[in-house]
Formats: structure tokens, sequence, C-alpha cells
């Protein structure tokens, strides 16, 4: 009893702390008119402000709408930051595709920026669904898209859905980011776009972001999940933005971008979305 009554205090004092920091960003973050490098300029005007729908959302969505009426249910593994408190739980698709994935407005704006970076490779830590998945997969046709989740009973449910989808450029790994990522790193000559959806854990953060570094180059995008998440997330976004590698960052609240842009001055931004 006692320990639910500090879990449940725990739960509050997070979900207040993200509220206030929320509202933070709310009122010191920028929209397009108030920056001034003309590389962020064009990004937000083009990219994250581009609200028209594509042809590819269309599909994604509809899928997205089976899982959300899909009763079959999965036997959870999870090895992320919220292991300790769900650790392997029997939970049905519908309720994971209400819970962990990431909104339309998001996984379209992720598809956005993959098209918009050109990438020949993509790796995405945190597959879940593949929702996301699928956005990168359509935005970029001619990429390789590797995907890592670590819940086989997930990633059965993801690979059906890639079937369905037809996506023909993605390959869908199963294990610990831990373990498969170095290797994935490995065989890429370099990395063009990176997208962590998984294992918000301040260590975890910085290991996948400083195994990464060797293989980044002027035009890669590395893309952050949960920034705001918890205070170890915060502290790992911080040093992100603080590595001498790092030259530009765009913090949208919800995800933090991180540019590699030589010759540019060293700059953050905050924009709304
Ligand atoms: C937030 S969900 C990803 C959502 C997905 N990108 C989307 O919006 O379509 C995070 C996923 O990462 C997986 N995950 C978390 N930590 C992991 C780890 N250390 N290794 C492998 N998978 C992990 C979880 O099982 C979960 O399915």
């Amino acid at each position: 009893m006692r320990l639910r009554i500090l879990r449940l205090f725990i739960f509050v004092a997070m979900v207040l702390n993200f509220l206030k920091d929320y509202l933070k960003h709310r009122f010191t973050s920028k929209s397009r008119h108030g920056t001034h490098s003309p590389f962020v300029y064009r990004l937000t005007d083009e990219v994250i402000y581009d609200f028209n729908v594509k042809t590819a959302y269309k599909s994604v969505e509809l899928q997205r709408k089976k899982l959300l009426h899909d009763d079959s249910i999965v036997h959870v593994t999870d090895l992320g930051a919220g292991s300790h408190l769900n650790k392997n739980r029997s939970k049905k698709v519908s309720q994971i595709a209400k819970n962990a994935l990431k909104s339309p407005a998001l996984a379209q704006l992720i598809y956005r920026l993959a098209a918009d970076t050109h990438p020949k490779s993509v790796i995405e830590l945190g597959t879940c669904l593949g929702i996301t998945t699928a956005y990168l997969s359509k935005a970029c046709p001619e990429a390789e898209v590797i995907t890592i989740e670590g819940c086989p009973e997930t990633a059965k449910v993801a690979y059906q859905n890639f079937k369905d989808l037809e996506l023909e450029n993605t390959e869908l790994q199963v294990g610990n980011f831990d373990v498969l990522l170095p290797g994935i790193i490995e065989q890429q000559e370099q990395l063009d776009f990176v997208y962590v959806d998984g294992n918000h854990r301040k260590d975890a953060t910085l290991n996948y972001f400083n195994w990464c570094l060797p293989k980044v180059h002027e035009g890669s995008l590395l893309i952050f999940d949960d920034i705001y998440w918890s205070k170890g997330m915060k502290e790992a976004w911080e040093e992100i933005k603080a590595h001498p590698e790092v030259t530009v960052t765009i913090d949208l609240f919800w995800i933090g971008l991180v540019y590699f842009r030589k010759g540019q001055a060293k700059e953050h931004f905050k924009i709304k979305f």
C-alpha cells in the first residue's frame, strides 16, 4: 500500500514537472519569425510548419486506426525506462496503439524531417507497432530503414504492419538497442538520420548519442524523443547540446533535433510545435 502511494506521488510529481516545463517552453519558444538563422528559418517554414496533407499519410493513419481497434493480446517485454514499473505485462494492441505511439502530428513531422534530410540510411530505436517506421519508410523510399524493437511480440505486430503497408525498404531487428546498435552503426559507412524513441534513460541516451558520433557528417540529423520526460532526459539533452561537435539544436519540446553543420555558429533554438 505504502509503495503504491509512493509511486502515485512520484507519478504526480513527474506530471506536474512536465507541465511546468511545457508551459515554460510555450512562453520562451519562437515561431519561424523569431529565427535569424537562414537554415533554421527555412527548416521551420518549409518543413516543421508544413501542415499540408501528404498522400503517404493516409495509408499509415488507416493502419493506425486498425491497431486502435485491435483487441488481440500482446505479452509485452519492456526493456525501456519504464521497465521497473511495467515488467512483462499483457496488453491489448489497441492499448499500445493508444499510449505508446507518436501522435499523427509528430509522426508526420518525423516524416517531413526525414524527407528533407534525403538520407541513404535511417536508423530508428523503438519500432513499437511500426507506425513511425512506416512514415520513415515512405518518406525515404530510396533509403534503407533499420528499426530496432526489444519486445518480440510487439515486433511481430509491427512486422505484419510492414507487410500490410508493403514497405520494402525496412529491416526490423529484434533485441536490445544496447546490444544491436553498435553492430548496426559499424556496418554503416555514415549515419544520415537516426531517430531515438525508446529507453529514455540519461545514460542510455548519451550512449546512443556517443556511439553515433564517429559516423555523423555535416548533413546528419539525430532526433531524440521525450527530451523533457524526466530529470535524467533533460540532463542528457543539455549534455548533447553542449557537445563540441554539435552546432545547431532545435528543441521542439516533444523532440530535440541535433545537427552537425560545419561553419555554423553554435546555436540552440526553441521552436513552438
Ligand atoms: C515509444 S515506443 C516507440 C514508438 C514508435 N516509434 C512509434 O511512435 O510508432 C518505444 C519502444 O521502444 C522499445 N524499447 C525501449 N527500450 C528498449 C531497448 N533498450 N531495446 C529495445 N527496445 C526498446 C519499447 O519496447 C517500445 O516498443
